[in-house]
């Protein structure tokens, strides 16, 4: 966190509500914009010169000319222990799995290893605009530890949890249930609204935890009912199978956790793409959350996530990158390929409304609204800053945008990706220095 006042002076955008009910007034833009910015918090929005005249002499002044200013993306569902995983070739959820993430994910054991890639990860997330995640760590809680240092460090906001697994994966990766429940409770207090850090309880998948383990998570949502949960959910047809076969029983995928207490508005499903009427059901009736992965999908064959048939049954929605299935770090391709995904259903998705998801939509997904997701006084200063003509072909495909808002921001999500981020701030500092 920076302790001078700075001014960020651009053309300023966020939303005030989802477009898709609001319309084109749930949003903010002033072309000449500017945010007075104090202890990592936004202290004034407004016209620039108004925002100038009235600062303190000795403020900062960022000045981006034809950049847009918006809050920091969020994303709602990755891994951080697969940055070196992303791209593995040819398989699908279940052998990719077994073949490349368990294996991956075993370096976890050493602590070295932790550091080194936890600040990998938040360096690369910022480099693409990316301010807040939530986060799956590893089985070991060394992992989990290093993560939250090194977003402390950097003053994130950040939610993260230590990966519950006791079965059906390598012994190293394992815990038990009891160990599970443990540690993940150590871990909770230590790092539970721990400044800017929150705790997400995370068993990692019904195939990889047992009955035992499952409700010992319930139990600790329970306990702890400020926490987060996030776990993955009807992602790929085989898991689906081998879920039913796992839990005798059930009638479907959902009801496994359904049954352990896991659902709720602070509860995060990876992925929710072949889903039951019923399971559409219940996850609206307990305002869980739905996150749509669609690089992870398309990249591991999963499917296509339905977002009109979810959002019509009232089913809050997310959208997440899943590194390492996911292939991109950035939310603006993967903004992109969620546009290509929803077409494919013959699905329309506006940049405005891809925006507010990027941002407040996310924001109030993760019941972060009060902190972060819009440019508004007394919001915690996460932006970024973005060049829509920051390559040859996006500055040339621009020339016809003919000052359109929203031709620039659809074709900036199409074209877009880390080249087009100018800088990033993380509580009001600037991340690129
Ligand atoms: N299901 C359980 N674990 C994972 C994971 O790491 N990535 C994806 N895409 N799906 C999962
Ligand atoms: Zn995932």
């Amino acid at each position: 966190m920076s302790d001078r006042s700075r001014i960020i002076r651009g053309r300023v955008l966020t939303f005030t509500d989802d477009p898709f009910e609001a319309g084109s007034s749930a949003r903010i833009y002033l072309e000449d914009g500017a945010i007075l910015v104090e202890n990592g918090r936004i202290e004034r929005v407004g016209e620039a010169l108004d925002i100038l005249a009235g600062a303190p002499q000795a403020a900062i002044v960022d000045e981006y000319s034809g950049c847009l200013i918006m809050p920091g993306f969020i994303d709602a569902h990755i891994h951080y222990p697969q940055t070196q995983v992303i791209g593995s070739y040819g398989a699908q959820l279940l052998d990719w799995l077994h073949n490349y993430t368990f294996v991956e994910e075993q370096k976890f054991s050493d602590p070295a290893h932790c550091v080194r890639i936890a600040d990998f990860f938040l360096d690369e997330l910022f480099r693409c605009g990316t301010t807040t995640a939530m986060v799956y760590c590893r089985v070991h809680p060394q992992s989990v530890d290093a993560f939250f240092a090194a977003a402390e460090r950097r003053g994130a906001r950040m939610i993260a949890g230590k990966t519950m697994m006791d079965r059906d994966a390598p012994e190293a990766l394992t815990d038990s249930a009891q160990r599970g429940y443990d540690e993940s409770k150590a871990l909770i207090a230590r790092w539970r609204r721990r400044g800017r850090l929150d705790y997400a309880i995370t068993p990692r998948l019904a195939i990889t935890s047992s009955k035992a383990q499952l409700e010992a998570a319930g139990a600790l949502a329970d306990e702890f009912p400020e926490a987060y949960v996030q776990t993955h959910l009807d992602e790929n047809r085989d898991e689906i199978e081998l879920v039913a076969k796992l839990f005798p029983g059930t009638q479907s995928y959902l009801e496994v956790y359904e049954r352990a207490g896991l659902l709720g508005p602070r509860s995060v499903f990876g992925h929710c793409i072949h889903l039951a009427d019923s399971e559409v059901a219940a996850l609206a009736a307990s305002r869980s959350v739905a996150a749509f992965c669609p690089t992870s999908n398309l990249f591991l064959g999963s499917g296509l996530f339905d977002q009109a048939r979810l959002r019509n049954a009232g089913v809050r929605v997310a959208l997440a990158t899943d590194v390492g299935g996911g292939t991109s770090y950035s939310m603006l391709r993967t903004a992109a390929e969620g546009y290509k995904v929803l077409q494919l259903n013959r699905q329309s998705w506006p940049a405005a409304q891809a925006f507010y998801r990027m941002t407040l939509g996310n924001a109030r997904a993760l019941t972060l609204d009060q902190h972060i997701g819009s440019i508004e006084a007394g919001k915690e200063a996460d932006l970024v800053v973005l060049d829509s003509r920051a390559t040859p072909a996006m500055a040339h495909r621009m020339e016809t945008a003919n000052g359109d808002l929203d031709v620039e921001l659809f074709a900036l999500i199409m074209m877009g990706d880390d080249r087009a981020v100018r800088q990033t701030y993380v509580a009001g500092a600037p991340s690129k220095t």
